[in-house]
């Protein structure tokens, strides 16, 4: 005999929400197997009830306002897939929890910025507050993390986390064209939103890098702690000089245990060719987490689109049909470690910096020396084809030095006459 089916209120009707839909009606059976019982939507909301969204809203509780669906006294959980920070998201799932309701969201910017908060709203009530999707969509990378590799201490998690920001990359790099190009075809294609900053400018993967790194490392989630860049300086250039030296390049989130603390940082870096996570492309997320006793996992997929991101939300439905529950960041709210994050100016690695110059005597052995004078040695350097008087590219790979070092040497090499354009500077990850 199965017991009462699971009823879910589901707020935001948008991509997410219309793909839930479809996939609990469309995988009703082999979910109520799972669950133990049917999950059943039973309530909605979104702003415009005319809207075509392709799935039918017959016989469901419509709400005008989100937020009243965590008063609705039939709903056993709330589903948010309305997005934002703050706002009708935030104040929908802070009203669920503290009535003890269970909530399942994809809002990764609210996880990121108030999710010390919302864990201790939900330890409060005893409610579970589940985010699977909040994280490279399809990919159960939280499950993974908190816990399939429980067990260990995780050294590092690196992840491709922007789906837009890899297909620009990969695109650049297959069709040798610019940043400004593909991205302008990526939005009429619907790969790009409108306002493509929170994408390109590394943010929303920032927000996901913060997720993952409190996750695994246990500590509280810290969005302000990551150094964030994104790829509007990467050039075609720079894509096929990297390819030149066995690289490729990525827009990375690194989250990693070092000396003296944690260093979380979102920006575009220089990956061995040969490496699994230099040949996820296109549209695909990875996310790589090392553990002390399990080495290297490698998760990969999409990270995004309706059926994807239905997938992660239908599985923390299913947990919680099941009653099976985790405190939100792995730990109680107490257990949560302490330890430091660590500023960029910290990082310690190697660079790849290219210059265009006038190909004029003495320029490069300028270079070379203000490099010398901040303790930095080089690894490598190319000068490709001689132009007299005119501009060339002078490509210097480095060996390991600190981020500071490198930031003063480049502000000056930057001044230089002779130096015709702002260096472009990329971090070399031997991962
Ligand atoms: N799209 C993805 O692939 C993806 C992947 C992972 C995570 N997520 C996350 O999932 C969430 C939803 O994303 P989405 O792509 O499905 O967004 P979306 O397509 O823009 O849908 C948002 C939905 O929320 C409703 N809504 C927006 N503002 C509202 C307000 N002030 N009051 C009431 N309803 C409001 C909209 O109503 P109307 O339809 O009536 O306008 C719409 O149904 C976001 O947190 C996003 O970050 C998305």
């Amino acid at each position: 005999m199965m017991t009462r089916p699971l009823s879910v209120a589901v707020a935001g009707l948008g991509t997410v929400g219309a793909g839930l839909l479809t996939l609990l009606r469309d995988n009703a059976e082999i979910i109520a197997a799972r669950a133990g019982r049917p999950i059943v939507v039973t309530a909605v909301s979104a702003r415009d009830r005319s809207r075509d969204r392709g799935v039918s809203l017959d016989g469901l509780r419509w709400y005008e306002d989100p937020v009243a669906l965590a008063a609705d006294g039939q709903a056993d959980v709330v589903v948010e897939l309305v997005g934002g920070s703050d706002g009708p998201a935030r104040a929908l799932v802070e009203a669920a929890l503290a009535a003890g309701k269970p909530v399942v969201t994809a809002n990764k910017a609210l996880l990121a910025l108030h999710g010390a908060e919302l864990a201790r709203a939900a330890e409060a009530t005893g409610a579970t507050l589940a985010y699977e999707a909040a994280v490279a969509g399809g990919i159960p990378a939280i499950k993974a993390l908190r816990e399939g590799l429980a067990g260990n201490r995780i050294r590092r998690v690196t992840g491709i986390l922007n789906g837009t920001c890899n297909y620009i990359l990969t695109n650049m790099r297959e069709q040798k064209r610019e940043f400004a190009d593909v991205l302008a075809e990526a939005q009429k294609l619907g790969y790009a939103e409108a306002d493509p900053s929170f994408d390109i400018d590394g943010v929303d993967a920032a927000h996901k890098l913060a997720i993952l790194a409190a996750l695994a490392f246990g500590r509280p989630v810290a969005f302000g702690d990551v150094h964030v860049e994104g790829i509007r300086a990467v050039s075609a250039l720079d894509i096929r000089l990297a390819d030149e030296l066995g690289y490729r390049i990525k827009l990375l989130g690194i989250a990693q245990r070092e000396e003296g603390g944690i260093a979380t940082r979102v920006h575009p870096c220089m990956v061995p060719a040969s490496h699994p996570i230099a040949r996820v492309d296109g549209v695909f997320n990875a996310v790589v987490a090392e553990g002390d006793f399990v080495g290297r996992v490698v998760l990969e997929g999409r990270g995004a689109g309706a059926g994807p991101t239905a997938s992660a939300v239908a599985a923390d439905l299913i947990d919680i049909a099941r009653n099976r529950q985790t405190p939100v960041w792995g730990a109680a709210a107490a257990a949560l470690d302490g330890e430091p994050a660590l500023p960029m100016a910290q990082h310690h690695g190697a660079y790849y910096l290219r210059l265009m110059v006038l190909d004029r005597p003495g320029v490069i052995a300028d270079v070379t020396a203000t490099l010398r004078d901040h303790g930095i040695s080089l690894e490598s350097m190319i000068q490709r084809g001689r132009a007299p008087g005119e501009a060339v590219p002078v490509v210097l790979t480095t060996h390991d030095c600190h981020e500071s070092a490198m930031r003063a040497a480049l502000a000056r090499i930057g001044a230089l006459e002779a130096v015709l354009e702002p260096p472009a500077l990329i971090r070399i990850e031997s991962l």
